[in-house]
């Protein structure tokens, strides 16, 4: 079980990324260009974000209930993960720094749900988006990715 959580985890990573990649990228280009917020805007942040909540809940999964870098390195009596930075960076910071990620991500959306502009939906989706992103990648565990 841990190891499929795992490899869920793993592979939803690249999809975050290539989603994320895809919305900067055409928010940038929309901006410059100066072209309409088009349905495939907001649908590729729909998919950018409905993958941050999938992976939010298979991380709580994996967090609660099956990595030892999760609750386990808390309950563990004598558990050497919280003595050990890489390890502690998964227990702690992974956690509070993508959950922060993620809720600006959803900020972002709701945000251009609701606004008509499209130089500001480009401009909401660079900034919201783009803050998420570099917040995901400063906290990701790459040792264990590959
Ligand atoms: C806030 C929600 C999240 C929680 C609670 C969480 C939790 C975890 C845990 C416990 C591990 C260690 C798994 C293990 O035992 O090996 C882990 C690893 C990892 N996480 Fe997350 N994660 C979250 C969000 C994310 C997000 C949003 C991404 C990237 C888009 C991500 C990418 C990774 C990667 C690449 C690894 C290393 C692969 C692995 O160890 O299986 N996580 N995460």
């Amino acid at each position: 079980m841990y190891e499929i959580f795992q490899l869920i985890h793993k592979a939803l990573f690249f999809v975050v990324m290539i989603l994320g990649l895809a919305v900067l990228v055409k928010a940038a280009m929309g901006l410059s260009g100066k072209t309409a917020f088009a349905e495939t805007d907001r649908k590729l942040g729909l998919f950018f974000m409905i993958s941050n909540h999938t992976q939010l809940l298979i991380g709580l999964i994996l967090y609660l209930f099956l990595s030892p870098f999760g609750l386990k390195a808390f309950t563990d009596f004598g558990s050497e993960v919280m003595k050990i930075a890489e390890y502690r960076k998964i227990a702690v910071e992974h956690i509070s720094t993508n959950i922060i990620a993620i809720i600006l991500i959803t900020i972002g959306y709701s945000k251009n749900k609701r606004a008509i502009d499209s130089a500001v939906r480009h401009k909401n989706a660079l900034i919201f988006y783009g803050l998420g992103l570099v917040l995901l990648l400063s906290r990701i565990p790459w040792d264990k990715l590959f």
